[in-house]
């Protein structure tokens, strides 16, 4: 289907908290762009849609529930259709303990949900048979096991390979989709808010605009920004037999309190 007024439609899940909240509220600023947004907490999703109720839809949707492709096939029928599927949703956070609450649930959302969204992403383009991208943000951890978040670099290294296997798929399949992968470093957003100190954080909103523009060039993958991409290619020069020695942590953050 073939959007109205010439404007393109985008889909963001994950959309009421940090990185996608500020990626929704910038494409509907922009005002070029008709917005599907959607996460679990609906009233910060409805604040959002008052920035422009004519141009946004919102759908309430877990990513970890059965229902959540079907909620998402509503929201692009909703909109009549979607050009660009961008999934934020994700958790993670520091578990040495390797508290199994913590890996159950960064596991359900980062693999289970990913996959769910991604594979529903890719269904809708394959049989409207219209080119679109697919985007998602993982992460740099992807690139080795880090002791202390072991569920979550595990997660987003999955995150990169599904990416890679569904542009296969798109190849083999005849599907004109393009896959972009976009792998931020440190983020001021809830995410990291654990009481720990993160250094070289990026805000929200430059992570944001970093992003629309890796999607507007479609780029295959985008590391952001340019510090973490030397990181990480230092990361990957570390021997194995180096690496787990490393104790990779992050200092507790100072509370000052007035006497
Ligand atoms: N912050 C960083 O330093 C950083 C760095 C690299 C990559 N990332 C990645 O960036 C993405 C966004 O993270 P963020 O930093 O913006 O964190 P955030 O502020 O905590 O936002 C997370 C978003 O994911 C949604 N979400 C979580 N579980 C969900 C579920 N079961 N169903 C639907 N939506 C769900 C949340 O919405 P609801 O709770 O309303 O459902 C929220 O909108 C994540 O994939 C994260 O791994 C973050």
């Amino acid at each position: 289907m073939k959007p109205q007024n010439g404007m393109k439609r985008i889909i963001i899940v994950g959309a009421s908290s940090g990185i996608g909240q500020s990626l929704a509220t910038q494409y509907i600023l922009s005002g070029t762009w008709q917005v599907g947004i959607a996460a679990r907490r609906s009233d910060r999703l409805e604040a959002l849609r008052n920035l422009a109720p004519d141009r946004v839809y919102t759908a309430t949707i877990d990513i970890t529930a059965d229902d959540a492709a079907t909620r998402l096939s509503q929201l692009i029928a909703t909109m009549g259709g979607m050009d660009v599927f961008l999934l934020s949703s994700g958790t993670g956070k520091q578990n040495p303990s390797l508290n199994p609450d913590i890996e159950r649930l960064t596991i359900d959302t980062n693999v289970k949900g990913f996959t769910m969204m991604i594979d529903a992403a890719y269904g809708y383009f394959k049989s409207a048979g219209t080119p679109g991208q697919i985007a998602a943000i993982t992460s740099i951890a992807g690139t080795r096991g880090i002791g202390i978040a072991a569920s979550y670099s595990a997660t987003k290294r999955y995150q990169w390979c599904y990416l890679t296997a569904i542009e296969q798929l798109a190849h083999t399949q005849h599907v004109d989709v393009a896959i972009t992968d976009l792998r931020p470093g440190f983020v001021s957003t809830p995410l990291l808010d654990d009481g720990n100190n993160y250094p070289f954080k990026l805000s929200a909103d430059y992570t944001a605009r970093a992003i629309r523009r890796a999607i507007a060039h479609r780029r295959r993958v985008a590391i952001i920004n340019r510090p973490y991409a030397v990181l990480v290619f230092i990361w990957r020069l570390i021997p194995r037999c180096v690496w787990k020695r490393l104790a990779l942590k992050t200092a507790k953050k100072q509370i000052v309190k007035n006497q």
